[in-house]
């Protein structure tokens, strides 16, 4: 989604922008701009595509300058175009502002300026909030921002500039995220902290209705009404490296490759020598667990296939229902919440718009709240009650990978923690799944250890316009998982079905070599997915099957197998979802698609 950053210092602006910038690529965009201080007037170059578009204007044109605002848009409010893309300015370009979020009641202010006589070029929401500033600019840039805000709705983060205030920056944040980088002689305004990482790791996180003037040697923080206040500088405790490729190809891979590393890292510091389970910033006792007559887990696209495997560890090990729910199918439906209730909310990004909204809505009306997200300070993290965080690192491929391991590996913990804290499950059947969860990681990196047959199976796959991947109980939320990588990295279309559903609809589709992935890992229905395998046999589709090492039979059955390490049926996935990664990359490849950065599709998701 729309990236933002902002400079003020003695560097040249243009670099420190563009720099930032391609950082903020990940997030997905479909144009890019920056607005510079250039010898007392401001220079807005901006473009539709991607940021070596603007790279190579901005070569050619040579700006200096100091001060700057950047964007990377990813269009809500008109299509990608030169106009609509950001920066925007006041009709005498005497104020230039970039934009995330969308600001819901545009056009009744649109309306009004129109009145006024204002002019707009582009189709954005962004517009109005440039037209604003100029009807309530007096001399006071802050002075202006706050007025401006105080008319708007909806989400925003704002970073703005004026030409006649030359040693100021002013950024606002509401709902969309927003960050202060504090340097020495310089300062940095930020959606996201990869962006400004090279040159700090000291930052601010803006909390909603605060403001920020941000000077060269200075910034004073502010809520939207003026009142000054005081934050602690939150010190980043990862490095560029960790935001780099570091020899692969991709980030997906590279991402992929680092999962056993990840799963240690969240598991090992929560799992102690004596085989207890410490989860460090959750507090939730025995009585509070025991008041619990529910569990919501509310999450959006990976993140929610994680939590499907929620539900069936909780519901396994201590025994409370549960309901796992899509954030904007949540937010929008009548959910049963009180405070009875225990919503544990899913998000890599921590600000994924649909999943804060939802975490908003269980707060207001009572429940618990308990985040699992993998990026410290994020809006989703600071509002929620107890907060477990996945060590996985910097996630920058848009498509999940390791996010989603340890969001499952964290859900894993989190179940046996309530489980044994309301004496829920057995002392043999507590040892047997540690002793599991210990081994993921070790079974992880043995998958990966050999990718010569999934490099071949993705050459079988790669030219088929439909795949469908077919599942049993928690093989079929693998399979759901496998399918969303697919599609959304090579673009080819895929479903994926509970295999005993088949034949109520989609065997209709199955014919002379159709590619179907079947999972086949659940000892328990083993013999019902072998029927189903063999169904689609029947009507001659190719069958790569996935299945437990030592199961010599499947491959009488599938075409092609690949095995999993033995592992207890209800953590599988955290296996089994391994070689589907792989599949779905190699088959991009193959496409020639660009992988970390699938066209329409952004990593942060911070608008409706
Ligand atoms: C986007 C990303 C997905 C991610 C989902 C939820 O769609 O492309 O990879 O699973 O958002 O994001 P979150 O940050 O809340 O986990």
């Amino acid at each position: 989604m729309c990236g933002i950053v902002g400079y003020i210092g003695n560097k040249q602006a243009v670099e420190v922008l563009t720099d930032g910038l391609a950082k903020l690529e990940y997030r997905g965009y479909d144009s890019a701009g920056v607005a510079i201080l250039n010898d007392n007037d401001i220079e807005v170059r901006k473009f539709k595509g991607r940021l070596s578009v603007l790279s190579q204007d901005l070569e050619r044109n040579n700006i200096h300058g100091n001060v700057g605002i950047g964007h990377t848009r990813w269009a809500t409010h008109g299509e990608p175009s030169d106009i609509n893309s950001h920066p925007h300015w006041n009709q005498s370009c005497s104020i230039a502002i970039v934009h995330n979020g969308i600001i819901e009641n545009y056009m009744d202010i649109k309306e009004d300026l129109l009145q006024k006589g204002y002019k707009f070029t582009s189709d954005t929401d962004t517009e109005v909030v440039c037209h604003l500033l100029n009807e309530y600019y007096e001399g006071d840039l802050v002075g202006a921002v706050k007025k401006t805000v105080s008319k708007l709705e909806g989400a925003y983060a704002l970073s703005v500039m004026s030409r006649d205030n030359p040693d100021e920056l002013v950024a606002v944040r509401m709902t969309s995220p927003l960050i202060i980088g504090i340097g020495e002689e310089e300062n940095f305004i930020a959606s996201d902290i990869p962006a400004i990482l090279k040159y700090t790791k000291n930052v601010y996180i803006l909390n909603d209705g605060e403001m920020a003037l941000v000077k060269k040697d200075g910034i004073e923080l502010m809520t939207v009404n003026g009142t000054p206040i005081s934050k602690e500088v939150f010190t980043v405790d990862w490095d560029v490296e960790a935001a780099e490729k570091g020899g692969y190809d991709h980030f997906m891979i590279k991402e992929i490759h680092e999962q056993p590393k990840a799963i240690k890292e969240t598991l090992s510091p929560r799992l102690k020598k004596d085989k207890t389970i410490k989860l460090d910033d959750i507090n939730l006792t025995k009585e509070n667990i025991e008041n619990f007559n529910k569990v919501y887990i509310v999450a959006c696209g990976t993140a929610y296939h994680a939590g499907l495997l929620g539900k069936v560890l909780i519901e396994k090990f201590v025994k409370i229902p549960v309901i796992v729910d899509i954030a904007s199918e949540f937010r929008y439906g009548n959910p049963f919440i009180d405070d009875k209730t225990l919503i544990i909310v899913v998000s890599q990004s921590g600000e994924t718009i649909d999943t804060f909204e939802a975490l908003r809505l269980g707060k207001r009306k009572g429940a618990r709240i308990m985040a699992v997200t993998n990026v410290v300070g994020s809006s989703i993290a600071r509002e929620a009650h107890d907060v477990l965080y996945t060590w996985a690192g910097p996630e920058i491929a848009v498509a999940s990978t390791k996010a989603y391991t340890t969001q499952m590996a964290s859900l894993a913990l989190i179940a046996l923690d309530m489980a044994v804290k309301t004496d829920a499950i057995s002392q043999p059947e507590y040892n047997k799944a540690i002793e599991e969860i210990e081994q993921l990681s070790s079974k992880v990196a043995e998958i990966l250890e050999d990718l010569d047959l999934v490099k071949d199976l993705a050459l079988d796959i790669y030219q088929a316009e439909d795949v469908f991947f077919i599942g049993r109980g928690v093989d079929y939320d693998v399979a759901r998982e496998g399918s969303l990588k697919l599609k959304e990295i090579s673009y080819i279309h895929s479903e994926a079905i509970q295999a005993g559903e088949l034949k109520h609809g989609t065997l209709a589709l199955i014919e002379k070599d159709t590619p179907v992935i079947a999972l086949a890992t659940q000892d328990r229905l083993y013999d019902k997915m072998l029927s189903n395998i063999k169904e689609v046999k029947a009507r001659r589709a190719y069958v790569i099957a996935i299945a437990k090492k030592g199961n010599k039979e499947i491959e009488k059955s599938a075409d092609k197998v690949i095995y999993i390490p033995d592992v207890m049926d209800e953590l599988s996935p955290i296996l089994s979802v391994i070689p589907l990664q792989l599949l779905s990359y190699y088959v991009a490849k193959e496409r020639d698609c660009d992988i970390d950065k699938p066209r329409n599709l952004a990593k942060s998701v911070t608008v409706e």
